[in-house]
């Protein structure tokens, strides 16, 4: 029987890759975002737009999913907003809306789709955090919290759930050339030189470079002991410790 995988975020970026990669793989794919979906390329989908921080579209996607397929196997909580601006110039409002679509909706997701993995004693929800979520970045009180939530939702429900057989795993991204990505360079505050310079690899990363490391988590016959860890895709820029003229050098 074919697997199901739930993506969010699914409409472009390293969401939209993802679903290639898994329906390549011969996953049935669900896939939700605020945009619609250009799902034509798919073999075997449902596709619904909504809100994911809207607690019944997410109760809603979770039963036209089981209406739809009968069960799910992978969660893939994807997608996420960013926010670049000065602590001091944060307003509440703004750092809930992050904290809301970046860590809220993926418990509700969790929860929804979760409980359905629960009752068949299988499954596996991928969180895609950030190396904001292992590290400081300034500029981004909000969104740091939110990734470094996201990882500490991923450890508690991994040992929640666990023996339940749902393991809950977080990938860790360095920059990803995306939208999201072009939006914050057109708002100044970096530069693909600032990235390059600083990533051992010494490149962003490339949206399927994401997408087949949360296709391997999600994946029980290759990752099927892996749970509760968050694992960067990061070219090695949070092993690096050196300072910049001893990074360059290494050039
Ligand atoms: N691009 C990067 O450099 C980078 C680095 C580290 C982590 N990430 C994380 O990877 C994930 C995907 O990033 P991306 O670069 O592909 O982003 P993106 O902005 O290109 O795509 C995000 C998608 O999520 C959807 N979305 C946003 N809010 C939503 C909501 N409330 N309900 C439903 N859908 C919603 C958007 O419509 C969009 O299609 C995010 O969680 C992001 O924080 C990205």
């Amino acid at each position: 029987m074919s697997q199901v995988a739930v993506i969010t975020g699914a409409a472009q970026g390293i969401g939209r890759r993802t679903a290639q990669v898994l329906n390549e793989q011969g996953w049935n794919l669900v896939l939700l975002d605020l945009q619609s979906v250009d799902a034509s390329e798919y073999k075997s989908y449902l596709a619904l737009a909504g809100d994911i921080t809207d607690e019944q579209f997410v109760e809603l996607a979770a039963k036209q999913c089981m209406n739809t397929f009968g069960r799910v196997d992978a969660l893939v909580n994807n997608a996420g907003i960013s926010c670049i601006s000065s602590a001091l110039e944060t307003s509440a409002d703004l750092y809930r809306k992050v904290i809301d679509v970046n860590l809220v909706a993926p418990f509700l997701l969790a929860k929804a789709f979760g409980r359905e993995m629960i009752a068949i004693g299988s499954g596996s929800v991928v969180n895609v955090a950030s190396v904001a979520g292992l590290q400081g970045v300034a500029d981004r009180s909000a969104y740091n919290a939110s990734k470094h939530g996201l990882i500490g939702l991923t450890r508690t429900l991994a040992v929640e759930w666990g023996a339940k057989g749902v393991r809950v795993n977080a990938v860790c991204p360095g920059w990803v050339k995306t939208e999201m990505d072009h939006k914050d360079q057109a708002g100044g505050s970096y530069t693909d030189a600032d990235i390059m310079d600083h990533v051992p690899m010494g490149r962003f990363a490339k949206p399927d470079d994401i997408a087949q490391a949360i296709a391997f988590l999600c994946d029980s016959s290759k990752s099927g002991f892996i749970n509760g860890v968050s694992l960067p895709v990061d070219g090695g820029w949070t092993a690096d410790g050196s300072w910049q003229s001893l990074r360059l050098k290494h050039r």
